[in-house]
């Protein structure tokens, strides 16, 4: 029970009338890129994709030729790295998963993809496992200290606390930890929590590119639906009006 609830953030993509913010999205891919990309996949999204986020078709060129992927030499038939295009999808860094868990302490860093989606919490989530590491020495949960309540408790060797993952210690060091980590081309100051709300924001629109899609349809569907009960309830006064 001393694990802690997501903290309570807030997106601009949140609520019913919530967009996705471009300018936040885009400060996100370079977080992921800069960052989680050199553990974790982002497997079902493509650079294409990233024309979303407001980029012109040039620029999502140029942004996959960043990129390597595994391609195919056709003269040997072996795999080789080749720069990415649009219509590829983002490479996974490790070559398997015993590959994965031998870089991480035995621990699969898992494909974000679907993350914000996946987890209780969602986005909150995310931020507040980035921004959460915490000495479990000086760890308190309503009141409680932990240490307290169990004196013996140890992180394992190879685990970092961080009490917003169910487990309270997981295999994953803080990935954000200096301000100034990126380099943001807006000028945003890239402070710690400036970068996980960002890589969140971007984490949330992998797992549902078309959510402005979604909450702008449901506008019209609703009008339609009043107008055609305003209809209905008016063609029923006027077909019962001469029975009284
Ligand atoms: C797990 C996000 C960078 C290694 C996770 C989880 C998330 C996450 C959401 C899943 C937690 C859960 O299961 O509930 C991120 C983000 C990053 C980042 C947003 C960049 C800002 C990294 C880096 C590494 C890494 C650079 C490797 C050096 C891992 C590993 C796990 C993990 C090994 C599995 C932990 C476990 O199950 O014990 N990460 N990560 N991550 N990440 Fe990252």
């Amino acid at each position: 029970h001393f694990h802690a609830e997501p903290l309570d953030v807030s997106f601009p993509h949140d609520g019913p009338f919530g967009k996705w913010d471009t300018a936040q999205l885009q400060r996100g891919y370079v977080v992921y890129k800069e960052v989680c990309s050199a553990c974790h996949s982002l497997k079902y999204v493509a650079f294409r994709d990233l024309a979303d986020l407001g980029y012109t078709e040039a620029e999502v060129q140029a942004l996959a030729a960043e990129w390597q992927v595994p391609g195919i030499d056709p003269r040997t038939g072996e795999t080789v790295m080749r720069a990415a295009e649009p219509t590829d999808y983002f490479p996974s860094p490790y070559p398997n998963d015993v590959a994965a868990a031998a870089a991480n302490n035995n621990a699969i860093p898992p494909d974000l993809s679907l993350m914000t989606k996946a987890r209780h919490g969602g986005a909150p989530y995310v931020y507040s496992l980035l921004t959460g590491y915490e000495d479990p020495a000086t760890y308190s949960h309503d009141g409680e200290r932990l240490l307290e309540a169990y004196p013996d408790f140890e992180v394992p060797t190879g685990l970092y606390f961080n009490p917003y993952f169910p487990n309270l210690n997981l295999a994953m060091a803080p990935p954000l930890t200096t301000t100034g980590q990126v380099t943001y081309e807006d000028g945003t100051e890239a402070t710690i929590a400036q970068m996980s709300k960002d890589v969140s924001a971007f984490l949330s629109w992998t797992a549902e590119p078309t959510m402005d899609d979604r909450k702008q349809t449901g506008w019209p569907v609703l009008g339609f639906v009043l107008f055609a009960t305003i209809l209905a309830y008016l063609s029923k006064k006027q077909i019962w009006a001469a029975v009284k």
